[in-house]
């Protein structure tokens, strides 16, 4: 299982260094896995042949586990016959996994743990009267249309209820509800983990869902349901559903997969018609325990929403677990319009208000002097060094620092009250406490309010201003001008224009899942928007993530019940309907630039109200090309008029741009954000315009041809939106396919691009490269370590030992990356003679270059059953499969064979 990765913070573009050192690789095994914990998947007894069905399927395991010989411990049983049966282990001998798989019964059997992260959390003060409504959401959305007829999921008989599963609630907050139980908004929900949980300890369950700790939960609570009437002037998307709270994360850390199909079956047997998660980690395969399990409950007839990540930064093929569930509604982020910020005041000169990047105010009730450290407005370095002598004491002043070359940090560091660093040409404006208590900032930004955001500057506040509003400081300064800034304490808020407002988050993860489905789903708000927060962390907090998009869709969701009803057929529909009526998000502001490719937008920007009150229908909207190996050209979809008048459709094509997932003939995925080129799709259809009279429906058949031309070594990804229109209605089906085959994708990195050593690579027991012949002990520290990349995801990853002498070359172990055109050649996979099994793992994701840049396997004196290795000189046969590969068929492989190494045990 691939590494549990934390969702990656908003503008956490971090600069990557090309080359990471050795000496960073940990010698353990990395890969994901909480030590000893196991997700056991169990077949229906009467699915079992040999098995008498008298027994419960939970028995006939533990029984043949200990006919076995196997040491477990039972942490939890699932058992919901149809969506998932089995249970949580604890195994003694985790070697022990191979033993189960062959076990009567056994499905599957999975480790993993994921994390959510709030993105820049930013507590808003209550006190502030003067923040404007963060309403904006909901009218790029049409969720104020159906706010204003009333529609808010009040009416909806018992069961109306929008379960968060996540970090708790704080429903001790007066706007949502005050309270916990029957007859408040939070009505139920559990506490599955308690407060100190953090995915490596045992959870401490507990009948109360409440946090005060940590907020993530909260504020995604009030997205779904906070009421009106607060001083923001928000509101939740359906402000008058139910909300059962299913706490899984204590308040830090991460939560395991078992926890989550727990909270998961616990809010099917509670009656919930809707299932959100703001949760995730960075996956790429459709097949975790809890996308299956998540998936299985969408298909029956919940609505199941959920994070697509907050990996944009990471490049193609990177969407999270579970939100790659194939059923479920995977929700990428937009922008909001607008930022509630702030503004300052100046007196001395003339200016209007200058806004600068915080949500609340800084807290500085007096008229304080500026003060300018370079009169020169282009100074890349300003404040890099210590200040002249002659500058004065800058206690009370607010300083006016140009933002360079030299970073902030290392001016915590120092200690020195004079000394700024900063890394970009921003502009900044400070105030100095005392002498070496540097406590608040305010920084302003370079040429336009593109950039301007928050910034991380450590243990005090600062704030951005923008760049024009600096120079214009500097130059009054420079000239002579006695200038004062004041900070309004209240009446200061302003709408900022959000100036990407409306587009994708670049932080939104790219998809398509390494098995070609849609994910993300579709789009909805999600940075910058303002939300409730647990009442001892501030109340409000303006936050930015999938995360938050996520319970928007949630109660547009809840909306769609309300009004249509619950059934199967609503519930199953939903995600078509609202992806039907999405609208379409351009890549950038600027006119003709191409569509956002869907990989990043799913079907769109959500339209409550159309996938409400829409009049036409499609009964399908994801075409799923797959890759040119597996391509579905044509494509049929019914278009049917549910409204009540005679309409005239036609049919066109718009597509998308093409993201390349790969630098052309580099074996590396690029990051984020991907650049779009025009190599697009064509698009004919089989028929014309045709006229629907109401309740009558018309088959399409969309045939669909990859863009020609295209350099199949960048996997270009193309996608785009077939529109039917009739009058100003427009409703559209969304494709999506690759124009390469993915079984031509290296998905081992055999390059030094990474850590400067040749990869794969076995490391002896300092964590250098074995250099020679080496004997193990297996004793303390004494193991070499398999370190390797996935530069794409594999269906199967095996790693073997083999006898030191075997007549084999590894495909990896040729040089330079391999030729996509050659045919691998070898025997088929059976007859590759190897001594045992030491480690099978199956949908292992890609690896990255932001934040999960390497595997590693810390190998014992153990096959995977447990039976020691006989001393004697070996190598590993390390094994990856292509996507789509044969799992039978050595030449679907890539290998790479280690060094010779003893076991001298
Ligand atoms: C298995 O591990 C558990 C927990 O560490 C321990 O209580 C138990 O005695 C162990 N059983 C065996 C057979 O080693
Ligand atoms: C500013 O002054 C007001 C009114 O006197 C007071 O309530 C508030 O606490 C002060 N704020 C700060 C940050 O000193
Ligand atoms: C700055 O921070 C220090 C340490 O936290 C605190 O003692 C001091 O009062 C703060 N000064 C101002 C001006 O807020
Ligand atoms: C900047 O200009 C002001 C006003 O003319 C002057 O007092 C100050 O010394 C100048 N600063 C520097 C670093 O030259
Ligand atoms: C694409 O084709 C592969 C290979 O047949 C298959 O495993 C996968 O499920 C397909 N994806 C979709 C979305 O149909
Ligand atoms: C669309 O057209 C219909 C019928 O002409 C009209 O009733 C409706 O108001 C129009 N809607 C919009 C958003 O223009
Ligand atoms: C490893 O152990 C074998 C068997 O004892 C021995 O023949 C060989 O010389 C040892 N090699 C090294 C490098 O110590
Ligand atoms: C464990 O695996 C090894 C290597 O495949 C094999 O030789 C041994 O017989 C197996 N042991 C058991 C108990 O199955």
């Amino acid at each position: 299982m691939k590494a549990a990765l934390s969702l990656a913070l908003l503008g956490a573009t971090s600069a990557f260094a090309a080359k990471a050192s050795l000496s960073s690789v940990q010698r353990v095994t990395n890969l994901g896995v909480v030590p000893n914990k196991f997700i056991v998947e169990v077949a229906q007894a009467s699915e079992i042949p040999t098995k008498r069905s008298l027994s419960t399927p939970h028995e006939l395991l533990y029984r043949s586990l200990e006919e076995r010989k196997i040491s477990f411990n039972v942490e939890k049983e699932f058992d919901a016959p149809g969506i998932f049966i089995g249970a949580s282990l604890f195994l003694n001998n985790t070697q022990d996994v191979a033993n189960i798989l062959q076990t009567d019964g056994v499905v599957a059997i999975r480790p993993r743990s994921y994390n959510p992260s709030p993105v820049s959390s930013r507590v808003v003060s209550p006190g502030d009267a003067g923040i404007p409504d963060s309403e904006s959401t909901h009218i790029t959305t049409g969720v104020d249309k159906l706010h204003a007829r009333g529609i808010t999921g009040k009416g909806i008989k018992i069961g109306m209820r929008v379960p968060g599963i996540d970090t708790g609630t704080d429903y001790t907050h007066p706007f949502l509800g005050g309270g916990f139980g029957p007859g408040f908004k939070v009505a139920g929900g559990f506490d599955l983990v308690g407060d100190d949980y953090t995915g490596a300890n045992t959870p401490v369950p507990d009948p109360d869902p409440l946090d005060q700790c940590n907020g993530h939960g909260t504020h995604v609570a009030g997205i779904v349901g906070a009421n009106p009437g607060n001083e923001f002037n928000i509101s939740g998307v359906a402000y008058d559903a139910t909300i059962f709270s299913y706490r899984i994360f204590g308040c830090t850390g991460e939560v395991t997969d078992d926890v989550i199909v727990d909270a998961l079956l616990m809010g099917v047997s509670d009656g919930m018609d809707i299932l959100t998660m703001s949760l995730g980690g960075a996956d790429g395969w459709t097949e975790g325990t809890a996308s299956v399990v998540s998936s299985r409950i969408a298909a029956s007839g919940k609505i199941v929403t959920i994070a697509a990540g907050n990996d944009g930064a990471s490049g193609a093929w990177f969407t999270s677990g579970p939100g790659n569930a194939i059923n479920a509604i995977s929700v990428a982020s937009s922008d909001n319009t607008v930022i509630p910020l702030q503004s300052l005041t100046v007196s001395g000169v003339t200016h209007d208000p200058i806004v600068y990047y915080d949500a609340v105010p800084l807290p500085v009730n007096q008229t304080l002097p500026l003060y300018v450290t370079s009169n020169d407005t282009t100074v890349v370095d300003d404040a890099c060094n210590p200040l002249p002598a002659s500058t004065p004491d800058l206690s009370g002043f607010v300083v006016l620092v140009r933002r360079g070359t030299c970073t902030f940090a290392s001016h915590q560091a120092h200690q020195h009250r004079r000394v700024w660093r900063e890394h970009d040409s921003y502009l900044r404006v400070e105030h100095f406490g005392t002498i070496h208590s540097l406590n608040l900032t305010i920084n302003s930004n370079s040429a336009t309010g593109a950039d301007l955001k928050p910034i991380d500057v450590g243990n005090f506040s600062a704030v951005l201003i923008q760049a024009d509003d600096g120079v214009f400081l500097a130059e009054q300064f420079a000239a002579g001008a006695d200038i004062s800034v004041t900070f309004p304490q209240t009446g200061g808020s302003v709408q900022f224009p959000a100036p990407t407002g409306g587009l994708v988050s670049t932080f939104t993860s790219y998809g398509p899942t390494e098995d070609m489905f849609f994910k993300p789903a579709i789009t909805a708000p999600g940075a910058n928007i303002l939300s409730t927060f647990p009442v001892p962390l501030g109340s409000w907090a303006l936050d930015s993530g999938t995360s938050m998009a996520t319970p928007f869709m949630a109660g547009s969701a809840a909306l769609l019940l309300a009004v249509k009803g619950k059934s199967l057929a609503v519930a199953t529909g939903a995600r078509t309907a609202f992806q039907t009526t999405a609208k379409p998000i351009p890549s950038t502001l600027t006119d003709g630039d191409p569509l956002q490719t869907v990989s990043q937008q799913g079907a769109g920007l959500v339209q409550v109200f159309d996938a409400i009150f829409g009049t036409t229908t499609l009964s399908r909207t994801e075409l799923l090309l797959n890759d040119t190996a597996h391509f579905a050209g044509p494509q049929t979809f019914t278009v049917k008029n549910v409204g009540t008048s005679i309409k005239t459709y036609t049919l066109s094509h718009v597509p998308a741009g093409t993201a390349a997932g790969f630098p052309a003939g580099s074996i590396e995925a690029d990051l984020g954000p991907l650049a779009l080129a025009t190599d697009i799709a064509s698009v004919s259809f089989n028929t014309g315009k045709f006229t629907l009279l109401p309740g009558q429906s018309h088959n399409v058949v969309a045939t669909i041809t990859p863009p020609k031309g295209v350099d199949p070594t960048t996997f270009p990804v193309y996608s785009g939106f077939i529109f039917v229109t009739s009058g100003n209605e427009t409703v559209h089906a969304t494709y999506l396919g690759v124009a390469a085959s993915l079984k031509n994708a290296q998905t081992v990195d055999n390059t030094d691009v990474v850590f400067g050593i040749p990869l794969p690579a076995l490391l002896d027991s300092t964590g250098n490269v074995q250099d020679g012949p080496v004997n193990y002990t297996f004793v303390g520290d004494d193991a070499p370590t398999v370190l390797w990349r996935q530069t794409f995801g594999t269906p199967n990853l095996l790693l073997d030992l083999v006898s030191a002498d075997i007549q084999l070359t590894g495909t990896l172990n040729r040089r330079g990356p391999i030729s996509f055109t050659t045919p691998q050649t070898g025997g088929t996979f059976a007859k590759v003679p190897t001594v045992g099994p030491l480690l099978q793992i199956q949908w292992l994701g890609r690896n990255d270059k932001v934040n999960d840049l390497d595997n590693t396997v810390l190998l014992s004196n153990t096959f995977a059953n447990g039976t020691v290795i006989p001393n004697g000189s070996y190598k590993v046969l390390l094994r990856s499969l292509s996507v789509t590969g044969d799992p039978t068929n050595e030449a679907d492989y890539e290998s790479w064979l280690s060094p010779v190494f003893g076991v001298a045990a």
